[in-house]
């Protein structure tokens, strides 16, 4: 009989063995709730794809941000769906655009409790559903777009946002809105650019929650769900180009991406766990089929693992409630 000489489990033999040799942490300040605002609706509408999850009102907005807010989640992160659309996105740059509004309804409201976000991308506003203005031969049109973004993120920051999340991948936007920015006197406003967003069928219910109008797909813009070389490369142009954090999203399907960025770049790494992970893990748990509690927290804390320095999630306050015991 020999015996092994190198005992690991030695580490494991106890909760608090294993409490204090624990590599990664999970606390409520790393997680950020997004939420969805309608224009013209006096109650929150549910999203059936995402159970739990709605689209809301002025007023559902505000309590479910101070809900947010009392659960120490270190931000929220604002999408407008708005009651009417056309070819520039004319709703994302205006004032009075359900996004605006409700950015000054949370910056007064939880602003000095959490990071008040917002979502930077003309898609929930275009008649066409895609993240840019179209050219005349129907492509997305890159520099015409830069030019809308300019004007949304100005917007945005008036209207009180502290950090514009700057989701179209188009090249050039961080650059340009950095400049409009600072010219403007915005010099504290955070950009956190989707550096690395892929063009994901995990993105299924989320087009549902901002009724995208959508037809085709956004892999002209988007990356290719093969390609990690390249989401590296878009996140150390963001870098250099002036962003704060970078963001990969997906987040369970793109973690040796995460983790390569993670090593690569010097500032926050944020991932996005999106509407169909959400919608992946509640479909199971409801047949019965995983624990959910468990479930959830382990996908958090393996996006953390492979190297989140914050993740956004649904289920942000449940979970931030959770680990607060
Ligand atoms: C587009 C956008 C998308 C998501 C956030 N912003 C989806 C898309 O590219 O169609 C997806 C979020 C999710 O699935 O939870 N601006």
């Amino acid at each position: 009989m020999s015996f092994p000489d190198v005992r690991l489990r030695r580490l494991r033999q106890s909760p608090a063995v294993r409490g204090l040799v624990r590599e990664t942490s999970l606390e409520p300040r790393q997680l950020v709730l997004p939420l969805f605002v309608r224009e013209g609706i006096t109650e929150a509408a549910p999203i059936g794809s995402m159970p739990g999850v709605a689209q809301h009102s002025l007023d559902s907005l505000r309590k479910v941000a101070t809900d947010a807010a009392e659960a120490g989640v270190g931000g929220v992160m604002l999408f407008g769906v708005p009651a009417v659309r056309d070819a520039q996105g004319s709703g994302a740059d205006d004032p009075k655009g359900i996004l605006n509004v409700a950015t000054e309804v949370l910056a007064a409201e939880v602003g000095d409790a959490l990071v008040v976000q917002t979502d930077l991308c003309l898609d929930e506003f275009t008649d066409h559903g895609h993240c840019g203005v179209l050219a005349a031969d129907g492509s997305v049109d890159n520099d015409a777009t830069l030019e809308r973004y300019t004007s949304m993120a100005l917007a945005q920051a008036r209207a009180g946002s502290q950090l514009l999340g700057l989701s179209g991948m188009m090249d050039g936007q961080v650059g340009v809105i950095r400049k409009a920015l600072d010219a403007e006197g915005f010099t504290d406003t955070l950009l956190l650019a989707y550096a690395a967003k892929y063009a994901s069928a995990f993105y299924g219910p989320f087009r549902e929650a901002v009724d995208s109008q959508l037809t085709g797909d956004r892999r002209t813009y988007q990356l290719d769900p093969g390609n990690r070389r390249e989401g590296v490369r878009e996140a150390v142009v963001d870098e250099e180009e002036g962003a704060d954090i970078v963001m990969v999203k997906p987040a369970m399907a793109f973690l040796d991406v995460l983790r390569e960025v993670r090593d690569t770049v010097h500032i926050p790494v944020w991932a996005y766990q999106v509407s169909g992970e959400y919608a992946m893990i509640e479909a199971a748990a409801a047949n019965g089929w995983i624990d959910r509690r468990a479930s959830i927290l382990e996908s958090l804390l393996s996006i953390r693992r492979a190297g989140a320095d914050v993740v956004l999630t649904y289920w942000a306050t449940e979970a931030a409630r959770w680990l607060r015991g």
